[in-house]
């Protein structure tokens, strides 16, 4: 049988990379996959940087309702904290005493982190991080684990995990998992202060994301000042004009249109206006 499971982290409210990457498709999967949809919100995983407990206790409350508003239905699917289910961290001692350390030093998450959040330090949680991710889809043995591309590295490392349990033990007990990736190839959405990191909840300037709570006067003037170049035209080149193209995939999954049809659409115009129809877009 099919099983979907993903999870999210309570470090803020989610922003639009959330949405775009995870969230849409997750209330999408409620409709097809009907009874055996799982979503977790999952806190042991936010405390792997330091958290303050009483926001870290808000901040479950509010990604529940962020959830909820955003069309996930608790009578289509489980929504659950990570932590009430205490057998997450039972299988994942389990998982762990199977998993050479050399897996995890390829992991390139927590290299990131580590070296550019200054609220953490490399520890342990860390380091083990993409275990729990790990225990956290085989112990509902999930077969679809709908997820942004930036989540792919971890999802391999799950089917590793898995196979080496499988064949250590000669028995098909875990199901491989599968990544569903929204639809189009734009699933990775970027800063919009710096388009060449991801848009994160962590990301201390506000201007750099579009959360899902933002107002439209707070959306016409982060995406107004989102990073470009001195280029006006639209064109959609990630390599060689991150800015830009970033807008052009937000407009292009959002509207349904491909990247194409959005250069496209505004041959011939400015930048300016490619903001503009994206902060519409965004609100509608
Ligand atoms: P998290 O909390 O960072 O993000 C939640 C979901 O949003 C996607 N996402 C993005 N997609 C596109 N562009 C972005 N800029 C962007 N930022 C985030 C993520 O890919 C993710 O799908 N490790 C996970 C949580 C997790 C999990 C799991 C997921 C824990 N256990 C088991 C699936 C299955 C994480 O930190 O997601």
């Amino acid at each position: 049988a099919q099983r979907v499971f993903s999870g999210i982290q309570p470090s803020g409210v989610p922003h639009l990379g959330n949405y775009i990457g995870a969230i849409r498709n997750w209330v999408q999967l409620q409709k097809t996959c009907g009874n055996n949809v799982m979503y977790s919100i999952v806190d042991l995983h936010a405390l792997t940087v330091h958290q303050a407990p009483l926001l870290l206790k808000r901040n479950i409350k509010n990604m529940t309702v962020c959830l909820l508003a955003c069309g996930i239905d608790p009578k289509q699917s489980i929504v659950f904290q990570q932590s009430q289910v205490p057998e997450h961290c039972e299988l994942m001692w389990l998982l762990s005493c199977q998993t050479p350390n050399g897996w995890l030093n390829k992991m390139t998450q927590w290299k990131s982190k580590g070296a550019t959040d200054n609220k953490s330090f490399v520890n342990i949680g860390l380091y083990a991080y993409p275990i729990l991710m790990a225990a956290d889809i085989l112990l509902y043995k999930a077969t679809h684990i709908p997820v942004g591309a930036d989540q792919l590295q971890h999802l391999e490392l799950t089917c590793d995990i898995a196979h080496t349990f499988n064949s250590r033990y000669g028995v098909e007990f875990f199901p491989k998992p599968q990544p569903l990736l929204s639809e189009g190839k734009n699933q990775r959405i970027m800063s919009l202060r710096n388009p060449l990191q991801k848009m994160s909840k962590s990301d201390n300037q506000e201007m750099a994301r579009i959360d899902i709570t933002d107002t439209p006067d707070q959306v016409h003037n982060k995406i107004r000042k989102a990073v470009t170049d001195c280029t006006s035209a639209v064109t959609f080149e990630p390599e060689e004009r991150p800015g830009v193209s970033n807008l052009v995939s937000m407009y292009s999954a959002l509207s349904g249109k491909t990247t194409d049809e959005v250069v496209e659409d505004f041959t011939g115009k400015e930048t300016v206006e490619l903001k503009d129809g994206l902060t519409q877009v965004i609100m509608s």
